[in-house]
């Protein structure tokens, strides 16, 4: 699969006739929204799990040292929370260009803190694309997260805003927070 996901995300037509689309956003979505939105709800999706496995070539590193960022991973059972937004179709066409280094839309069922549910949709950056780099120890991943950087800014940012972001929200990750510790770690001792 090409590396820039824009013309295949263009191509997948997920909205039907629908104006307004849910999106769910479980990484940087949360904490950097730089797009508009008519709404804004806590929500999961179930059997997901979010891991900074996914290569960053343009954000937060670049093709020569790429950063990490999230994705989702398959895990039965898991609940992954994040932030829903009810957005306007034409909306994606912003989302594409930002999500372009390997998400693709996907449909997704998610479900509001109210236990009321809603069709919508995610991007998520599956193994196949050329960015992905893979499962590494919580301690691999933070190491290699201090040392990127890309045009959005430092790595180690993108990690500790979307930490203190669940903090907020009042999530629970085990794997970003591990990797927020041993970044934390690093940084005092220098
Ligand atoms: C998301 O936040 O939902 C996708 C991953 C990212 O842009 O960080």
């Amino acid at each position: 699969m090409s590396i820039n996901t824009i013309e295949e995300n263009r191509n997948r037509n997920l909205f039907g006739d629908n104006d307004e689309v849910w999106l769910f956003g479980y990484g940087s979505l949360i904490y950097l929204v730089d797009f508009p939105y008519l709404e804004s709800r806590p929500a999961s999706i179930r059997g997901w799990s979010r891991r900074f496995w996914q290569g960053s070539h343009d954000h937060r590193g670049t093709p020569a040292n790429p950063g990490r960022v999230v994705t989702l991973i398959e895990e039965y059972d898991a609940v992954c929370g994040g932030l829903a937004y009810r957005v306007e179709a034409s909306v994606f066409e912003l989302l594409d260009e930002r999500e372009k280094n390997g998400y693709l839309r996907f449909a997704t069922e998610m479900t509001f803190t109210d236990g009321s549910h809603a069709s919508g949709l995610i991007y998520i950056a599956t193994p196949d694309n050329e960015a992905y780099l893979g499962e590494a120890s919580e301690y691999e991943i933070a190491q290699h997260i201090c040392r990127a950087e890309g045009a959005s800014g430092a790595n180690s940012d993108y990690l500790l805003d979307l930490a203190r972001a669940l903090r907020e929200l009042g999530l629970e990750d085990r794997h970003v927070f591990d990797i927020e510790a041993h970044i934390l770690q690093s940084m005092d001792s220098g």
